[in-house]
């Protein structure tokens, strides 16, 4: 490993996310204090309904070293040389194109800045987004950990120490947002416009199943996207406020629900919730009261924090280096990686 050329801070870190939409780059300060956090959202995706894998990757492409710079500049950094210790990359799960850029970008400022490099899981960076808030979370916890692409309950003893212990058999949360969406006639990413939507209408007005209901910590979203399209083609007079309100109202009735059972099964007193569906206001308003009615601590982080960002990915590296050291900078993009994969 090249030794830094110049003397480093110690605790400052850059994370670089490319995974999936979002070009996002920040540098945060002893793994919890965000000095930057510059996110970039793709639009070329809104009129496709999802994202395309060939596109992400070529935008990331134009994007990542502007995003870099301004990063690194609103934290008062030097581009030449930003004084940083090291550098945290997501190399996984995602999309193989968009995470090759991240990646490459990551090696390449590596060697001009003679600074190490940490590769880390995007999944792991998602639960240590809770940890950029003021409250430090306590151990053991239950992470519901609800992104576009991932739909799980992790126990989580200590940080590192993951175990899944419910996750979706079909669609993700997320994904059920966006199809739902889709096909309601909303743009993409579905889940804040459904958000949206379910503001004037009652959640009430249909009565969508709650699936797995049955003691089990694992999901199934698919049939109840499925209920609410063949209930909007036979109700061709419903409103899709109401429709939006009452699907959201069942994803939220079965993600509480199930998290709190997880808490209980497991005795933990701490619960968390991460990723990119854990921004709906409904589910933290739920989750939040939920918890508080069994006398369980809820760490809800700030909305940004949950959907995609590099600082978030700098929080995992900071705790990866200090505890692992840095990663070999042969390391590559892996799009499957899993949770319990340590790199
Ligand atoms: O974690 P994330 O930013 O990216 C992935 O790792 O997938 O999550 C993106 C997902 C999308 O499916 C999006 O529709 C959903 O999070 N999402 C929401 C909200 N904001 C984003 N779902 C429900 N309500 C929201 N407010
Ligand atoms: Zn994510």
């Amino acid at each position: 490993m090249a030794m830094s050329s110049y003397p480093v801070a110690r605790g400052l870190i850059l994370g670089i996310e490319t995974s999936c939409d979002e070009t996002a780059v920040a540098v945060v300060k002893d793994g919890a204090i965000a000095l930057s956090s510059i996110i970039r959202s793709q639009q070329v995706h809104a009129e496709f309904g999802g994202v395309v894998p060939e596109l992400a990757g070529r935008e990331h492409e134009r994007r990542i070293l502007h995003v870099v710079k301004q990063a690194i500049s609103k934290a008062g950094l030097d581009m030449h040389r930003p004084n940083i210790e090291a550098i945290a990359v997501t190399i996984g799960p995602g999309l193989a194109g968009a995470l090759m850029v991240g990646v490459a970008a990551a090696k390449g400022l590596s060697l001009a800045w003679g600074v190490p490099l940490v590769g880390v899981n995007h999944l792991e960076g998602h639960l240590f987004a809770v940890r950029l808030e003021q409250d430090p979370i306590s151990y053991p916890a239950v992470m519901l950990l609800v992104s576009g692409g991932h739909t799980m309950l992790v126990l989580v003893q200590k940080p590192g120490r993951y175990r899944v212990v419910g996750q979706s058999l079909d669609d993700a949360a997320g994904e059920a947002f966006d199809k739902v969406a889709r096909f309601l006639g909303l743009s993409y990413p579905g889940g804040p416009e459904i958000e949206r939507e379910a503001e004037f209408g009652d959640p009430a007005s249909v009565r969508f199943p709650r699936p797995l209901r049955d003691g089990s910590l694992d999901f199934s979203f698919s049939g109840l996207k499925t209920a609410v399209v063949t209930y909007a083609k036979r109700h061709p007079e419903a409103e899709v406020a109401d429709l939006a309100a009452s699907f959201q109202e069942a994803v939220v009735d079965v993600l509480t629900e199930k998290t709190l059972n997880a808490a209980k099964d497991f005795g933990v007193k701490c619960i968390a919730l991460a990723g990119g569906v854990g921004a709906n206001t409904r589910l933290r308003a739920v989750l939040t009261k939920k918890a508080n009615d069994l006398d369980i601590a809820a760490c809800i982080p700030s909305r940004l924090n949950c959907t995609d960002n590099g600082a978030m990915i700098a929080a995992a590296g900071a705790w990866r280096l200090e505890n692992f050291g840095p990663s070999d900078r042969s390391i590559a993009a892996m799009p499957s990686l899993r949770l319990e994969e340590s790199i």
